[in-house]
């Protein structure tokens, strides 16, 4: 009988994950879910065929180059991938996927709850609920914004955005996008496009990033794009924080040209410390975008499917390098 691929879990993964990784693989479990050093991954990979990470694990040109020549593959429990350099898994023949698709639904179920909670001081409410000081009521309290009508503006408009949009339609608001290349007709659904980010933002009520961090994205929505964006505008991000310019983003907070943000991610991850803690108008969520029991399943199923195809001498149907 061959011998089982040996396969290095980054992460502690749902129940249903590690019973097929250990019918059909020898895999090396994180059976207490600890963030591991970059030398205790490496010391794990030694010996290994694949490896089975998350976003939180790095695999950097460095990292990379110290990998031990028996790794054949990064099978990433992720869509992004901006965590691993590709190059660099290209140039030594290590290939690497990631997991499309399957977190469209529960990444815009987020996006949605920012928006909202991000609109209706979401973050305000639930302090003075918990902490006992709900004590008046007055037509001037807690008033915040009304998406309901308004423009939904989406950078990226992949397969997360074009479903977020679908959501925001449900509010019945205006589709605008600025996406490289413009969507067919089917799948723009008479929403807006605009060439450029430049000429989308001024028509962004609601502003809803969705674009992937490389190095043409980081920092995207920085000062001077902020002020494009019209007055009083709400900011979601449940991308990667890398693409905004948080330090921009605080600025226009505090002095209300973002009227409110909704944030799942952060430049920092993860971050007890985060910029906008302290910053009342923000609802704040710590990267759970993809955090259903539903697609968590399909995210582990899907990586799964491509390390088989790796160790069936298949080309893996999400390969990325
Ligand atoms: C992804 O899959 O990229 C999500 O951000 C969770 O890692």
């Amino acid at each position: 009988m061959n011998k089982k691929p040996v396969i290095v879990v980054g992460r502690k993964l749902p129940e249903s994950i590690e019973a097929r990784l250990t019918r059909d693989y020898e895999p090396r479990f994180n059976a207490d879910d600890k963030l591991y050093s970059t030398d205790e991954l490496l010391a794990l990979c030694e010996g290994a065929d694949a490896v089975l990470p998350c976003h939180s694990e790095h695999f950097t040109a460095d990292v990379i180059a110290k990998l031990p020549d028996s790794i054949k593959a990064i099978a990433n429990f992720s869509v992004g991938v901006d965590h691993v350099d590709l190059e660099a898994a290209k140039a030594r023949g290590i290939i690497v996927t990631n997991t499309p698709n399957v977190l469209n639904d529960a990444t815009a179920e987020i996006a949605m709850l920012l928006m909202l909670g991000a609109a209706r001081r979401a973050h305000e409410g639930e302090q003075i609920m918990r902490q006992g000081t709900w004590t008046s009521w007055s037509p001037a309290f807690m008033v915040g914004t009304q998406v309901t009508g308004k423009r939904f503006g989406v950078i990226g408009m992949g397969r997360v955005g074009q479903v977020a949009a679908d959501r925001a339609r449900g509010f019945g608001m205006e589709i605008h996008y600025y996406n490289r290349n413009r969507l067919t007709p089917d799948l723009e659904k008479s929403a807006i496009y605009h060439k450029t980010v430049e000429d989308l933002l001024p028509h962004c009520d609601v502003l809803s990033l969705h674009c992937p961090a490389t190095p043409e994205t980081v920092k995207l929505l920085n000062a001077k794009r902020i002020q494009l964006l019209p007055d009083g505008a709400i900011v979601v991000n449940t991308a990667r924080g890398a693409i905004i310019d948080e330090d921009a983003l605080a600025s226009a907070l505090k002095t209300g040209k973002v009227a409110a943000a909704g944030l799942d991610v952060y430049a920092e991850e993860p971050t007890a410390q985060s910029i906008f803690k302290d910053i009342p108008n923000t609802f704040l969520m710590p990267h759970i975008g993809s955090a259903t029991h539903d697609t968590r399943d399909a995210m582990g199923f899907r990586a799964l499917d491509n390390l088989d195809a790796v160790f069936a001498g298949k080309e893996p149907r999400d390969r990325v390098a």
